[in-house]
């Protein structure tokens, strides 16, 4: 099952991704959320925060998994992935500090973190909604273009594509780590409902060739077709290809 929602703006496309993030922690308080950094989330993250402070919404009980980190950097480094989760929600919200996962980026053994992050996923018995971005070349957390579609959490080599549509958020493009830990497409597809984002014109193509072409590890996201529960929450611009 897919089903779309067309928003005018990104307050609109922010807004229905919040309701439905909402609607499973109020369904079941103590649920798992995996979730993404980026642009596109930080409209729906301030309306979490806005309702939890109004004291609508109570993330008391629940967990969350996040998507991928970059390999190397600290968490108190400004544009790791764990700083980016603190200071745009986290910190913000009444979540319990041991609830919240990300993949340790500066592992001294990054493969062994990896290994551990699987581990914690299945030992919260896998994700409830999983939300996700998507990027300009079809990359779904950080499984780039590639020729299979790897399982489990992975150290991945950023592709110049992603480094430089990163590189907006740091220095120079130079200060952009070259390598990424990431969920592989397993939990993913095992999550019980996927919640897609996106945001803009600029993800258009993509949205078109993970939805309208064939299901191919050289667009990872097209992957989500077979999902049997996936929500696409969008800006009729990034709608716009869709066939
Ligand atoms: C981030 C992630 C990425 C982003 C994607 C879109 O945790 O997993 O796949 O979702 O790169 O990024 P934005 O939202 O910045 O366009």
């Amino acid at each position: 099952m897919i089903k779309i929602y067309c928003a005018d703006d990104y307050k609109g496309m922010s807004r229905k991704a919040a309701e439905i993030v909402a609607s499973e922690v109020t369904l079941k308080p103590d649920c798992v959320l995996g979730l993404p950094t980026g642009s596109t989330p930080v409209g729906m993250y301030q309306q979490l925060i806005e309702w939890n402070k109004a004291g609508d919404l109570d993330f008391s009980e629940v967990k969350t998994c996040n998507l991928d980190e970059y390999v190397g950097l600290d968490p108190t480094h400004d544009q790791s992935y764990r700083y980016f989760m603190q200071s745009n929600l986290f910190d913000h919200i009444n979540i319990k500090p041991e609830h919240t996962h990300v993949p340790e980026g500066n592992a001294a053994d990054p493969d062994a973190a990896c290994k551990r992050y699987d581990d914690i996923i299945r030992d919260l018995g896998g994700i409830d909604l999983q939300v996700v971005g998507i990027g300009r070349n079809g990359h779904v957390g950080f499984n780039e273009p590639s020729t299979s579609f790897p399982a489990d959490t992975h150290v991945v080599d950023l592709t110049e594509d992603t480094i430089d549509a990163n590189s907006r958020l740091f220095a120079s493009r130079d200060e952009v780590p070259k390598r990424a830990m990431t969920m592989g497409v397993r939990p993913i597809m095992q999550a019980k409902r996927v919640l897609m984002i996106v945001n803009g014109e600029n993800k258009a193509a993509a949205v078109k060739a993970a939805f309208s072409g064939p299901i191919t590890p050289e667009v990872p996201a097209s992957i989500l077709q077979l999902h049997p529960c996936l929500y696409i929450v969008g800006t009729k611009d990034a709608m716009a290809q869709l066939g």
